[in-house]
């Protein structure tokens, strides 16, 4: 896909639905395209839409083996109500036992560099393998959910993997989410009634205060303007 093409087809998508887009980019890379599920509310609106679309559509979630509980039970609850499999995609157990071995199995809090190779061996490992036969990946991005993320692109090329990205909720609110969730009864994660708006692994995010920046708490020790594990780099 040309640079032309894409601006094209984000002026196209800027008048559309997230159901509009997703649905001709399902078909446009009908066999070679999947939604990347960490089964966030933003991600749990992507998988009741792309099942009214295309049940057959590869869906799958990192485990890195450090999620909450409450995401395990998502995970059952989710591919029961729609029929489908998620793809669980572990980490390397050789690479997870040297990474225990050498640093320890809470070394994330010491330094970001070691937080930044839990996060390779955990989740950005099993996404390279997901990536394998994908011409383009769907993520739950959106604008307002961190200064990180406020350029993001409804379909953008992800230069750093190669592949195409789609982002069709780009410019959802929060309240918007939550509306969908709540109109189409979609399963969501119970700990967003509890204070958490954005999770992660269970040691590494912590519930916020009501106002309170929606990422601000994951990684919440280190600095705002670089706190991302690393599948999202542009
Ligand atoms: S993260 O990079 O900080 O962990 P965040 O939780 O905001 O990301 O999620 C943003 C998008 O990244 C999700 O909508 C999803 O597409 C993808 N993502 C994040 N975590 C996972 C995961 N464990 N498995 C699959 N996809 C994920
Ligand atoms: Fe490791 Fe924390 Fe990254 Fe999860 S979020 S992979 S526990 S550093």
């Amino acid at each position: 896909m040309t640079e032309q093409e894409i601006n094209t087809l984000n002026q196209q998508f800027a008048t559309q639905s997230a159901m509009e887009v997703l649905a001709y980019c399902l078909q446009r890379f009908h066999g070679h395209i999947a939604l990347s599920s960490s089964l966030g509310l933003e991600d749990q609106v992507l998988t009741d839409m792309i099942c009214k679309i295309d049940k057959s559509t590869r869906i799958f979630t990192l485990d890195t083996g450090r999620l909450f509980p409450e995401t395990y039970l998502l995970l059952d609850r989710t591919n029961l109500r729609y029929g489908i499999k998620m793809e669980v995609l572990f980490p390397d157990r050789e690479a997870v036992e040297a990474l225990m071995k050498e640093c320890g199995i809470n070394c994330f809090y010491d330094s970001v560099e070691n937080r930044k190779r839990c996060c390779k061996v955990r989740k950005i490992d099993s996404l390279m393998r997901a990536f394998e036969h994908l011409d383009c990946w769907i993520c739950g991005l959106r604008h307002e959910q961190s200064v990180t993320r406020k350029d993001v692109q409804i379909i953008e090329y992800d230069k750093v993997n190669g592949l195409i990205k789609v982002n069709p909720l780009v410019n959802w609110s929060e309240e918007e989410v939550k509306k969908y969730i709540r109109e189409n009864q979609v399963p969501y994660n119970k700990l967003h009634d509890e204070g958490f708006p954005s999770i992660g692994c269970q040691p590494c995010t912590r519930a916020v205060k009501p106002g309170e920046d929606i990422r601000s708490g994951r990684w919440w020790w280190e600095d705002p303007d670089h706190r991302e594990c690393g599948l999202h780099q542009r």
